[in-house]
């Protein structure tokens, strides 16, 4: 269906398809049984200017927003989600600068990030603080000419891998979530090490490390924002990033769908091809039916972000929601339609629906984003009345 992209669009999705293609279905096998990180196709994507897709123009980036950042990850996604989520989570790192920074830190940092030299990672969740990310334990203490860090981050997107870290930590941890900050902090900064590299399930090509803060001294140049201010910017920032994930979702359910049609056209059962047997048509139609919906909500919700609107947090949290539920549905069922073969790692059914589990946990597990969907459903009653 034609969403109307402008033409600048249409060229960072084409090219974004065109590097999906020609670098990462090569190789996606082999990330993921290895559990490689991307190095050499983050820099494709930076030779591509890709990166600097989310970055604003006066810091060398091209100025996009919500709806190319998604454009991008989808298309990347519809290959390989672990190389989509590494390009998502840079951008995820750099939000809470380039929303809150001074000119001088956008300036600092920024212009490394869009050309890719750079990559940046965003770090909330801890060992006791996941759905519930207010009650981080992590402590940035004052000092003079700035903080020492304490304490442990976990499953962090990008960790290791990346140069820079956006870091909630406490600055007052008698005021709960009004006293949580955000902080920029670079690797090898003393104090600041590394802890285990995750095994996972899927998007095994992306790097997934606990960070560790031991009396780690960052400047006071390192705050983002002002102090006090660090819940309510991550929570911003999760609203504005969350349709990224149900675009992760859309691509990789339009990469398992397209599979699920090449096979079932050419596997012949029963002297037809199985896309003209009735029941898996069925399937087939609706998956189909699945994933153009979720794209309609995903790109009309990224629209309503970049428009400016205030308040989208419901329709964020929709749009991550719906797009993936349906792609567990969807990648299920791409796998059951084309049988042994789906289950098999010869194809890449199978690692769809190893990636597509991740989309309904992180950035909010689904369970928790309907809460907040409910919640907005009761704050908008009682306006009304
Ligand atoms: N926008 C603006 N403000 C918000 C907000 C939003 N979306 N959500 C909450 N707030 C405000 C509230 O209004 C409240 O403000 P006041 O103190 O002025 O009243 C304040 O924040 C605290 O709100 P709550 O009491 O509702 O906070 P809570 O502690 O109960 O939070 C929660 C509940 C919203 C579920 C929150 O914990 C949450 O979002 N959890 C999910 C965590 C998450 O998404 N983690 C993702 C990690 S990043 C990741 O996964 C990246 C990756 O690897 C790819």
């Amino acid at each position: 269906m034609d969403y109307f992209l402008t033409e600048q669009q249409k060229m960072i999705k084409d090219l974004a398809k065109r590097i999906a293609e020609e670098k990462v279905m090569p190789v996606r096998a082999e990330l993921d049984e290895k559990e490689e990180f991307p190095t050499a196709i983050m820099k494709d994507l930076a030779d591509a200017d890709l990166l600097r897709v989310f970055v604003p123009e006066a810091y060398e980036g091209l100025g996009g927003g919500c709806t190319e950042l998604c454009l991008v990850v989808e298309q990347l996604s519809r290959v390989c989600s672990g190389v989509a989520v590494s390009y998502a989570a840079n951008a995820l790192g750099t939000f809470v600068l380039m929303d809150f920074g001074t000119e001088e830190q956008k300036q600092k940092w920024l212009p490394d990030v869009a050309a890719g030299r750079k990559l940046a990672a965003f770090a909330l969740t801890e060992p006791t603080a996941g759905s519930d990310a207010s009650s981080i334990k992590t402590t940035a203490d004052k000092v003079e000419g700035g903080y020492i860090l304490n304490g442990t981050k976990q499953f962090i997107t990008n960790g290791g891998d990346a140069e820079l870290y956006t870091v909630i930590a406490l600055t007052d941890k008698t005021k709960g979530a009004r006293g949580a900050s955000a902080f920029m902090v670079e690797k090898n900064t003393p104090g600041f090490t590394f802890g285990k590299k995750e095994k996972k399930m899927g998007i095994r090509a992306s790097s997934t490390r606990e960070l560790v803060f031991k009396n780690c001294f960052i400047p006071q140049t390192a705050l983002l924002g002002r102090e006090g201010a660090g819940f309510l910017q991550t929570m911003r920032l999760l609203d504005r990033s969350r349709p990224g994930i149900g675009a992760q979702a859309l691509g990789l359910s339009q990469g398992a769908l397209e599979a699920a049609v090449d096979y079932t056209r050419q596997r012949v059962q029963f002297g037809h091809p199985l896309i003209s047997i009735g029941v898996v048509q069925d399937m087939l139609a609706d998956m189909a039916i699945k994933v153009e919906a979720s794209r309609a909500l995903i790109y009309a919700t990224a629209r309503y972000i970049d428009s400016g609107a205030k308040g989208f947090t419901e329709y964020s949290a929709m749009a991550k929601v719906f797009a993936s539920d349906m792609a567990m549905d969807v990648t299920t069922n791409a796998v059951q339609v084309c049988g042994g073969a789906g289950y098999m790692k010869d194809y890449p059914l199978e690692k769809f629906m190893r990636d597509a589990k991740i989309t309904q946990i992180y950035e909010g597990s689904n369970q928790v984003l309907r809460n907040a969907i409910a919640i907005e459903l009761r704050k908008r009653k009682a306006k009304a009345e």
